[in-house]
């Protein structure tokens, strides 16, 4: 009975969290199984932020209960931002969920659950539903344990590092700051201890999370010289041996400011590659958003990035169909996507999150035109994604080797600008930086063969080493 699948919901952050859970649990003896049907305890790690995303794990929640006729200690648990957003009320059209977990108790999961194990092999009769989703003080420095890898397996190049929960910048449409609470920064030397014991363990690549990065530690440490706490967290990162790439999501305009715009500049590891949602292009809409910036400030920031570093590839995330958006307003969003020319977007049809301010306008968007207008610009994203990838075809990339391909046969690493390449190597070159002669692609994926040395100093002796080949820019 000790057998756990977690199935994670949305966000990187919700990835991360699952991690640390399954990390817990397998600190107390539990097994983290890849096969949903051969597990004793379904865990599902949940997200709010559309509705069609409650609703997918609802589904699977309602589809999972029916196990419990033929497994009747099945345990069903549902964690995180559902949880909390829902809380009890889960157990009406649910009452065989056992725990309801939300985002501030996710170290109490192994506890919960050993107390639900207990029960059950004491023969005792099953009991009501476990809810937990109190606020808890401190609650953001419990995600920070990291699943070790299995003897013998590879051993794991990139990892996230949490370290901020919640997010008090109230946008009108969002429902975070009721599932993830206030904001609340990790003190730094705990991160930095966190990214030295990972990079101690393999890992070259550290993603930093946070709702909204850019405010780290604001409470908690002053600017010195004009630097702000976040880029003082990615100088400290920058220091560690062996970290190569550092990257971070989610950042908000506002916060983007010059100290972070020349880090860019000055930090090498820090990745070309900048997530930075934008939501709409329109100054009206943003200002309903509650988003504190202009379209005129937003474009500045991706100018002043491309100045930095010219080959900077740029994602963001937005909302189409906002209460109240004009086709004009669309118009502005959609120049505006154009012209920053996104290597990755999240387009989102607005979905209402009861609760939230924009719930409560009028003038709903008709869901036929918010599908129109995510058309438009899935379009656009196509056209300039494909440009960007021929641009790549026939230059050499710096890629980070992550380990074997789906098949076992090749190998996938990534690229600076987080493009995911296939290609042929030796499992001794996993975690390694190696340079790739990008040959062909597909729409989202590099093919390419590696620059090897080849260069024979004896007669029949031909080395294979990679060569340091300095990694040419896209155009
Ligand atoms: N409807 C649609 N998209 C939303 N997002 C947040 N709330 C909503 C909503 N109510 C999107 C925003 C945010 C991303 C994580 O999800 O673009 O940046």
């Amino acid at each position: 009975m000790n057998r756990v699948y977690i199935k994670t919901y949305g966000c990187q952050m919700n990835e991360r969290d699952s991690e640390a859970v399954a990390a817990m649990l397998r600190g107390r003896g539990y097994r983290i199984v890849d096969d949903e049907n051969a597990c004793d305890i379904l865990l599902l790690n949940t997200c709010s932020v559309r509705d069609a995303a409650e609703q997918k794990a609802l589904g699977k929640a309602g589809y999972a209960a029916a196990r419990k006729k033929r497994q009747p200690d099945f345990v069903i648990g549902i964690l995180g931002c559902m949880a909390q957003n829902r809380g009890a009320a889960i157990l009406d059209t649910l009452p065989d969920v056992d725990l309801v977990i939300g985002t501030q108790k996710f170290h109490q999961v192994p506890g919960y659950l050993d107390n639900l194990r207990a029960a059950r092999e004491a023969g005792l009769p099953i009991g009501a539903s476990i809810v937990d989703i109190a606020e808890e003080a401190g609650s953001q420095n419990t995600i920070r344990d990291h699943l070790d890898a299995e003897a013998g397996a590879a051993p794991q190049v990139s990892a996230f590092v949490s370290i901020q929960q919640g997010c008090n910048m109230d946008c009108h449409f969002c429902i975070v700051p009721k599932t993830r609470g206030d904001e609340r920064s990790r003190p730094m030397e705990a991160i930095v201890a966190e990214c030295r014991s990972l990079a101690s363990k393999g890992v070259r690549e550290i993603t930093l999370l946070g709702q909204i990065v850019t405010s780290y530690g604001r409470r908690d440490y002053r600017h010195t010289d004009g630097v702000s706490p976040f880029v003082q967290l990615l100088e400290k990162v920058h220091e560690i041996d062996g970290i190569e790439r550092i990257r971070f999501t989610s950042p908000h305009p506002r916060g983007f400011k010059d100290d972070l715009v020349a880090a860019y500049a000055r930090l090498p590891k820090l990745c070309e590659y900048v997530h930075l949602p934008m939501q709409s292009g329109s100054d009206r809409i943003l200002r309903a958003m509650n988003r504190p910036y202009s379209r005129e400030r937003y474009l500045k920031i991706v100018e002043a990035l491309r100045s930095a570093r010219p080959d900077m590839y740029f994602s963001t995330d937005i909302i189409v169909g906002y209460p109240g958006e004009t086709e004009a307003d669309f118009e502005q969003t959609r120049e505006l996507f154009e012209s920053c020319n996104y290597d990755m977007a999240y387009i989102f049809k607005y979905s209402v999150r009861s609760g939230t301010v924009a719930a409560e306008l009028a003038d709903q968007v008709p869901e036929a035109e918010k599908e129109r207008r995510n058309q438009v610009l899935l379009d656009i994203l196509h056209r300039n994604s494909e440009q960007r990838t021929a641009a790549l075809i026939g230059t050499t990339q710096e890629v980070l080797v992550d380990g074997p391909d789906k098949t076992g046969r090749r190998f996938t690493g990534r690229t600076r600008g987080n493009r995911v390449c296939i290609f042929d190597a030796d499992p001794r070159l996993i975690g390694q930086l190696v340079p790739l002669h990008i040959e062909r692609a597909s729409v989202s994926t590099l093919y390419g063969s590696l620059v090897l040395a080849g260069v024979s100093d004896r007669a029949g002796e031909t080395h294979s080493a990679p060569r340091a080949a300095p990694a040419s820019a896209a155009a």
